[in-house]
C-alpha cells in the first residue's frame, strides 16, 4: 500500500511517462495503418485484420516491479518492464504475420531488442504469437526519448484462442485441472491445423 503512495506521489512524471508510452503506441498504429494501406492499394486485400493497444495501468506496473524485487520508481518501470506498452496486431494468415513483422524490423527508426516466436516453438500450454521487443524513437520538444514496446503479432485464430484462454486461466480465480489444460491445449493444436489449411485455400484461390 505504501509502495503505491510512493509510485502516485510524482504526479508530473506520471503523466509525462503516459504521453511518453502513449506516443510510442500512436507512432507503431500509424506504421501499420499506412503498411494495410499500402497492401490495400496495391493488392487489394489487408494483411492485418485489427490492431489493439494499451498501456499497462499502474497496478500492473507496481505488481510486477514487485516480482522482479525492483524498487517502485518510473525510472525502474522504465527500465526493466518492456511491456509498458503493448500493441497486438492480428493477422489474417500466418505468412502474414512474418510479413508484417519484417515490414516493421525493415524500417530504420525501429530497433528490435528481444525476439520470441511462440510460432514456431508454441507456448507449453498451446499459446501462439510472435513477440517483439523494440525500441522506438519519440521526438520530444527538446530531445529524443527511445521508448521499448513489445509488438504481439498472432493470427485470428490464434488470437480466438489466447482471448479465450487468458479469460479462462487469468479471470477465473478457479484452478484449472490438468485434463482440462490438456484439452485446451489440443483445441490449440487444431486450430493451428486450421490456421494453416486456411491460407492453404486462400493461396488456391488467388491462383484461380
Ligand atoms: P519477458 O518479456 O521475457 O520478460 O516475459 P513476459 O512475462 O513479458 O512474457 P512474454 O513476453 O513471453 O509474454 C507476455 C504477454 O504475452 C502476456 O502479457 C500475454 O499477453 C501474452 N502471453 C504469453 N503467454 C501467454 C499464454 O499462455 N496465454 C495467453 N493468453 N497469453 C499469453
Ligand atoms: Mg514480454
Amino acid at each position: 500500500m505504501e509502495k503505491q503512495v510512493l509510485f502516485d506521489e510524482d504526479y508530473q512524471a506520471m503523466q509525462e511517462m503516459h504521453h511518453l508510452y502513449n506516443s510510442a503506441l500512436k507512432q507503431l498504429q500509424i506504421k501499420f495503418e499506412v503498411l494495410n494501406d499500402e497492401f490495400n492499394v496495391k493488392y487489394a486485400r489487408s494483411p492485418i485484420h485489427h490492431v489493439e493497444s494499451r498501456l499497462k495501468s499502474t497496478p500492473s506496473i507496481i505488481k510486477k516491479l514487485d516480482k522482479l524485487n525492483c524498487e517502485i520508481s518510473i525510472a525502474a518501470a522504465k527500465k526493466y518492464i518492456n511491456d509498458l506498452a503493448g500493441i497486438r496486431v492480428v493477422c489474417c494468415y500466418v505468412d502474414d504475420v512474418y510479413s508484417v513483422a519484417d515490414m516493421l524490423l525493415r524500417q530504420s527508426d525501429i530497433k528490435l531488442l528481444k525476439k520470441h516466436d511462440y510460432i514456431k516453438q508454441p507456448n507449453y500450454n498451446g499459446y501462439r504469437s510472435l513477440h517483439l521487443d523494440i525500441e522506438i524513437p519519440i521526438y520530444l520538444s527538446d530531445r529524443t526519448e527511445y521508448v521499448c514496446a513489445e509488438v504481439q503479432l498472432r493470427t485470428v485464430a490464434m488470437d480466438f484462442w489466447a482471448s479465450l484462454e487468458h479469460h479462462l486461466r487469468y479471470k477465473s480465480n478457479k484452478n484449472i485441472p490438468s485434463d482440462l489444460c490438456s484439452e485446451m491445449l489440443d483445441c490449440a493444436n487444431e486450430i493451428a491445423k486450421i490456421d494453416i489449411k486456411m491460407q492453404e485455400i486462400y493461396k488456391k484461390i488467388q491462383k484461380i
